[in-house]
């Protein structure tokens, strides 16, 4: 399917109808940014928008998804081709890779805030604690080398750090165990902030825990932390700008942000038959809702400039990009996750300053 001259078609469409964007996605009941998205290329309209996109644009579905008005020679041959091409859509969608697993039934979704986080929130209380541990330091995730040979923390010793997306409280425990003095953690599942409670509690570690969202207005002391980082939590944010905002209020002069996240090159290739295919565009940042042993999750695939670019807007330098592989971690696991890894980065770290 070719979103970009889906894109533009929809657009001349809308100007024929004397439509500005605000209007058009009134009338839909969306956002003007996402009938934007659209027209850039940058997405497709989900499903469910394609049948009012039509009747406003005065257009057939045909005629959306061959991204040009057609005349009775060639339809025949293009609705052909459009069938096909869904087919092709379908097979790729169900292909949306989350760590190490691909995942089924993939949907775009308008991205609601107060839906993701109930769904996420929901999920990270039930069967999200499958995942924990596997995604706790030293290892930022994936097959991406162990904090103790990347070192991006710096010293613990005395310092005052804050977990975003805490989990379980493994990752607190490190931190303790290095000499951290004052320990925060943030998470948005209540099952997540008891099990961090017990699990610290029986290591005799003490932490401040907030059950929050981390783009909310979390009531965290400001300019106060040496250190705030985050092990596989940022991507859940709704709202990059607001997190990186917050968590710059939080840092002191100087404070560092360290955070790791699945590497969105990663979820754009899968292994097929021991070969990589890229199936996915890497410039798709649209929301999707994806089932996760019969649970849900919320998210988005951001780019990796995104993040920099977001980093950058709201106050930080940075001090380090980290997209490396550790080999032998890959070439160990024999499964296609470690194959894949040995070729692309699955996993990427960066640490930041604040300016
Ligand atoms: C992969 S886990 C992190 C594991 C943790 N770093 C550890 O070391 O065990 C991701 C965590 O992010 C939390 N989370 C998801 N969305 C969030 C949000 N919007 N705000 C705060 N925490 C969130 C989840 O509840 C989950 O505990």
């Amino acid at each position: 399917m070719n979103q970009v001259k889906i894109g533009r078609f929809i657009a001349d469409m809308r100007k024929q109808q004397n439509f500005t964007q605000r209007e058009f996605a009134a009338a839909l009941g969306i956002s003007d940014k996402t009938v934007s998205k659209w027209e850039c290329g940058n997405g497709m309209p989900e499903l469910s928008f394609m049948q009012p996109i039509c009747e406003i644009l005065k257009i057939d579905l045909n005629e959306l998804f061959a991204g040009e008005k057609l005349t009775d020679a060639d339809y025949k041959e293009k609705a052909e081709e459009n069938i096909i091409t869904l087919v092709e859509e379908a097979e790729r969608i169900k292909k949306n890779i989350v760590g190490g697993k691909v995942l089924g039934n993939a949907n775009n979704v308008e991205m609601d805030v107060h839906e993701a986080h109930k769904t996420n929130a929901e999920f990270w209380s039930t069967i999200g604690s499958e995942f924990l541990g596997a995604t706790a330091l030293p290892n930022w995730g994936g097959f991406f080398p162990s904090e103790d040979k990347i070192n991006l923390l710096g010293d613990l010793y005395g310092r005052k750090v804050l977990e975003i997306g805490c989990g379980n409280g493994h990752s607190l425990k490190y931190a303790a165990d290095l000499g951290a003095s004052d320990l925060w953690g943030l998470d948005i599942s209540v099952s997540q902030i008891e099990l961090s409670e017990q699990f610290l509690k029986k290591h005799g570690i003490h932490a401040k825990l907030i059950c929050l969202p981390m783009e909310d207005e979390c009531g965290l002391p400001t300019e106060y932390f040496d250190l705030v980082y985050s092990v596989y939590g940022i991507g859940w944010t709704t709202d990059l700008d607001k997190t990186f905002q917050q968590i710059h209020s939080y840092l002191r002069k100087d404070g560092i942000f360290v955070f790791g996240w699945s590497h969105p090159i990663h979820k754009c290739v899968s292994v097929e038959n021991g070969r990589l295919i890229f199936s996915n565009s890497y410039f798709n940042e649209n929301w999707y809702r994806a089932g996760m042993s019969n649970k849900e999750i919320m998210l988005s695939n951001r780019m990796l400039s995104t993040y920099i670019n977001a980093l950058a807007e709201n106050g930080f330098v940075i001090v380090k990009l980290v997209e490396e592989t550790d080999r032998e971690k890959a070439m160990g696991a024999e499964n296609d996750f470690g194959r894949k890894a040995l070729m692309l980065p699955t996993v990427f770290a960066i640490k930041a300053r604040k300016a």
